[in-house]
């Protein structure tokens, strides 16, 4: 039982409604969360996708890249966001090495997302490489959602989180990596850290949603990783990021005026406080004050 509770109004963000969502030109919005707060802050918002993203290990593990995050990790962190999400598709990123190792794994590993973690789909870091996991999961009816591009779980591959395909010859694999993935039977691909023009070329190519962060405005949709989004992540600032708030300097200053208004004496006021112990004067009989609310809520009026 993962606790997501029923959509009351709005229709729930599926696979096929991605899907359509391009075919009408509907833009996507898809942002990463990693509980259940942070989920009812964006399904308030109205975003369509969260991601549960492998980022965890950077954002809210302190760790410097996304390796050595565990399934058991992302899961933990699925189940606290689908209890707080309601209309918006919720996704979980399968950590490195997941599921290469063999299929039999990865289809164990992918159907916990769905069972345990209450993911309606996985994402997975991969092109031509990834395709046969993919056909194979998508065949035992697991959605999944391909990356393509500037893979992080790649990095030291890659000599650290650069930029990909931006000579043709890696323009054309990046291509054909995205046309694998989308062949195999994903349902939407993430464009990280590509060219504009070839973000744009495979949206074009390919009939399933791309979805983009550092690869320009002509993806079907755009994600960002939720703390660099709300400004949590003052020491970060790539390129392709756009902060919409500034929730760590707003927290440094809550916390600050928390801090000198304890030591003042200010807080807590007698408004935040319980009041004092009853003496045998103010006391009321026992039971009184209940049968007082009950009168009140239930009791003629006026
Ligand atoms: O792990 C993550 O947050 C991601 C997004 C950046 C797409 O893969």
């Amino acid at each position: 039982m993962t606790g997501r509770p029923h959509a009351p109004d709005g229709r729930p963000v599926t696979v096929p409604r991605l899907g359509k969502m391009k075919r009408d030109g509907k833009r996507i919005t898809m942002v990463t969360a990693y509980d259940a707060t942070f989920a009812r802050l964006f399904e308030e918002a109205g975003i369509d996708v969260l991601l549960v993203g492998d980022s965890l290990g950077m954002v809210v593990q302190g760790l410097d890249s996304t390796l050595p995050v565990t399934v058991d990790e992302v899961i933990y962190h699925c189940r606290a966001v689908a209890r707080g999400t309601r209309r918006a598709h919720l996704v979980g990123d399968m950590p490195f090495m997941s599921w290469q190792i063999s299929t039999e794994e990865a289809l164990r590993n992918a159907a916990r997302f769905l069972a345990e973690g209450g993911a309606q789909a996985v994402k997975l870091e991969g092109g031509v490489d990834a395709a046969p996991t993919i056909e194979r999961l998508v065949h035992a009816g697991i959605p999944v959602m391909a990356h393509v591009g500037l893979t992080p779980q790649s990095v030291h591959a890659m000599g650290g989180f650069r930029v990909q395909g931006k000579t043709e010859a890696a323009a054309a694999r990046v291509l054909n990596d995205a046309k694998a993935v989308a062949e195999a039977g994903a349902y939407a691909l993430v464009l990280e850290g590509i060219p504009t023009d070839l973000a744009q070329q495979i949206t074009e190519a390919i009939d399933i949603p791309t979805i983009g962060i550092g690869a320009g405005p002509h993806c079907d949709g755009q994600v960002l990783v939720c703390y660099d989004l709300l400004g949590l992540t003052p020491d970060l600032k790539p390129k392709f990021v756009k902060r919409y708030a500034e929730f760590f300097e707003d927290g440094v200053a809550a916390a600050r005026q928390f801090r000198d208004e304890v030591r003042a004496g200010v807080f807590p006021s007698e408004e935040y406080g319980f009041g004092n112990v009853k003496t045998s004067e103010t006391e009321e009989a026992p039971g009184l004050s209940l049968v007082k609310g009950v009168r009140a809520a239930y009791g003629p009026k006026g």
